[in-house]
């Protein structure tokens, strides 16, 4: 079976790597400098063991790139369209890139014998399927194609198992013969999983309620961890620990960070109030609102305890294990923490480039120790591994003041206040300050 991959960003180099284990993949994308890149092996975005599975696949003659989309679709049975669907200026889906792309498979498709599996990973709004449809059947007068959408759930920093080992895969589409096509497809080379097949307009809104339903979660640990801070003596994990142990909530998203960012989660909720069109959704058109103000909250706790001066920033991704700063918590605060006037030192492991408007307002430190000196306070919002295992005496060494905030709940306070550090962290109120050490393990 030949397969072409539409699309070679966090969701089409994956979806790439993992079916060109078995399957031949032709991975096409518009840019040229990342098609040349790949080409040489280089990847052009961060995900634990794709580098890997990209070197293995192409040494094996399994995987190829290329700018040409028309000669891959001529030569493939299915057809995976995994390009971006960003917010327009209004918080809309933006369909260009996935409308253009479908325009070009419609016109290559009429030159085509047999039949195609056009398949959509890219996330739509409800019933865009219906425009992607259209768009392909205005360029291709033959009946010679099939469409399923085929929602994406992978995770960034562990999307190679989240696409190998999935809870669920969605398939939306109704007719029977490609539904058993994509699960044979799927099940070659996935663990055993379950199959929710259905119309496509619910899988398009499936994969929306998951998104928004998790962004849910997100917010309501984060106000929940600024609620356990009015009260003396809270803890937010031991409060987490309380409820999580409940099988009706389990323990997945239910941590405070600084708020939900990435490509997928803000732009979700947005495109779906939208979408929405009218049907009064409280909830859904407070949720992005909810994570903004949850990171003013981070900002303002910075402020009220380190009034200016330099500060340093350790992580600038959304999260661990990915290079993608789309959205990320860490500029927003970092925007933030600009506008108060303090001078910003940052470090990040999988550091690549900042936004246009910060470049000249922080300065970037290869070591994470380096990125202390002349710093009153360490502000942790990226929970690499690299954070996990810091030797607090160094920090102590080389931070000039002696402020902890660790908006992960990484750390463990009574170690970094012993160090004669002062420690702040989300939804846990015990004087962790040094001066009091005494006062925190009588408690
Ligand atoms: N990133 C995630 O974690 C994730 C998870 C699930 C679903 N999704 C959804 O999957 C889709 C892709 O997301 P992503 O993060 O991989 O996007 P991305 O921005 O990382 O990659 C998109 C790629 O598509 C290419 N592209 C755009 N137009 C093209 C065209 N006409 N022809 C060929 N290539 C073209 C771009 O150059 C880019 O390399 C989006 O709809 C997103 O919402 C993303």
């Amino acid at each position: 079976m030949n397969i072409c991959v539409v699309g070679m960003g966090y969701v089409g180099l994956v979806t790439s790597a993992c079916f060109s284990t078995k399957y031949n993949v032709m991975g096409i994308d518009i840019k040229k400098e990342i098609v040349d890149n790949l080409r040489k092996g280089g990847v052009h975005i961060y995900e634990p063991k794709l580098k890997e599975m990209i070197e293995n696949s192409i040494q094996k003659g399994k995987l190829w790139f290329d700018t040409n989309l028309e000669n891959a679709v001529l030569n493939s049975d299915i057809v995976f369209i995994c390009v971006n669907t960003p917010s327009d200026s209004l918080g809309q889906y933006d369909l260009t890139y996935v409308l253009a792309v479908s325009e070009q498979i419609g016109k290559i498709l009429s030159n085509k014998r047999g039949t195609t599996i056009v398949v959509c990973k890219s996330t739509l709004p409800p019933n865009g399927h219906k425009e992607v449809i259209n768009i392909i059947k205005n360029n291709n007068p033959l009946d010679n194609w099939v469409y399923v959408s085929n929602p994406e759930t992978l995770s960034e920093g562990t999307a190679i198992k989240d696409f190998m080992e999935p809870d669920r895969i969605i398939l939306g589409t109704e007719n029977q013969e490609v539904i058993d096509i994509m699960k044979k497809l799927y099940h070659s080379i996935c663990s055993q999983t379950v199959y929710c097949v259905g119309k496509p307009i619910d899988a398009e809104l499936a994969k929306l309620f998951s998104n928004t339903t998790l962004a849910l979660r997100v917010g309501m640990v984060n106000e929940f961890s600024r609620i356990a801070d009015k009260f003396s003596e809270s803890d937010i994990g031991h409060i987490l620990e309380m409820v999580c142990f409940d099988k009706r909530i389990g323990s997945s998203f239910m941590k405070p960070g600084p708020g939900y960012g990435g490509s997928c989660f803000p732009k979700d909720v947005e495109g779906l109030v939208h979408s929405a069109n009218g049907v009064f959704s409280p909830i859904l058109e407070n949720l992005n609102y909810s994570n903004q103000v949850h990171q003013l909250a981070i900002t303002d706790k910075i402020h009220s305890i380190i009034p200016k001066g330099v500060i340093t920033v350790w992580g600038l991704t959304f999260k661990a294990g990915t290079d993608d700063i789309r959205d990320s918590p860490s500029i927003t605060i970092m925007r933030q923490l600009v506008q108060f006037g303090y001078t910003i030192q940052l470090h990040d492991p999988m550091f690549k480039q900042l936004p246009d408007d910060l470049k000249s307002k922080v300065q970037v430190y290869k070591s994470k120790y380096d990125s202390l000196i002349d710093s009153q306070a360490v502000i942790l919002l990226t929970d690499w591994q690299e954070y996990k295992d810091v030797d607090f005496q160094a920090v102590k060494e080389s931070l000039k003041g002696n402020v902890i905030f660790d908006f992960r709940n990484m750390w463990y306070p009574l170690f970094v206040t012993s160090q004669g550090l002062n420690y702040y962290s989300l939804g846990k109120n015990y004087p962790f300050l040094a001066e009091n050490l005494n006062r925190i393990e009588q408690i």
